[in-house]
């Protein structure tokens, strides 16, 4: 069943629930003091009430753009709450005139890399030992933008 959600630009005030949101989800977290810096970025969350369901941040990363993280509360999964997320991040990406975005995830990641396989994503490469606590490699995974 789709979650009812919102999904808008974060807020200073969103941060406390994103840090929450990316303890639960990963393994060797972001320090919660890093979100705020990319509240300058493409930063999204989404939102049913004043509950925040996910986020996802997209920037610039070296060369390319990138979609940095994106992660769903654990209680709202399987509701097409990140399906939305990256829908409405492309889109925003696409706005600004950007023709391909990238993002790596890891291996193991059955759930991130069906989400991305069918929201068109497809590899372009292998980072080998890119991820720490456990170690493991990481698919590069890129995405023309304005082609469906
Ligand atoms: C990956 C993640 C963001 C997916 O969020 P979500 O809101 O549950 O995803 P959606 O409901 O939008 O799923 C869209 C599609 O992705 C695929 N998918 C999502 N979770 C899946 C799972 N656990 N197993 C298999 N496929 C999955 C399915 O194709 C799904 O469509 P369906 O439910 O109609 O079958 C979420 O599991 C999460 O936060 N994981 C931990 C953090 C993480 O791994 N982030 C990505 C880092 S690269």
């Amino acid at each position: 069943m789709d979650a009812r959600c919102l999904v808008r630009p974060a807020t200073h005030a969103d941060l406390a629930d994103v840090g929450e949101i990316e303890r639960e989800a990963f393994a060797d977290p972001w320090p919660a003091d890093t979100f705020v810096a990319h509240l300058s970025d493409l930063f999204l969350v989404a939102t049913n009430g004043p509950t925040v369901l996910g986020f996802l941040i997209a920037g610039i990363a070296g060369p390319t753009v990138e979609i940095m993280n994106l992660a769903v509360a654990a209680a709202a999964r399987r509701r097409g709450v990140a399906g939305r997320l990256l829908a409405a991040g492309c889109d925003a990406l696409a706005a600004e005139g950007v023709s391909r975005v990238f993002l790596a995830v890891r291996i193991s990641n059955v759930a991130a890399r069906a989400l991305y396989q069918r929201a068109g994503f497809h590899e372009v490469g292998l980072h080998e030992e890119y991820y720490r606590q456990p170690v493991e490699d990481a698919l590069v995974l890129a995405r023309r933008l304005g082609v469906p």
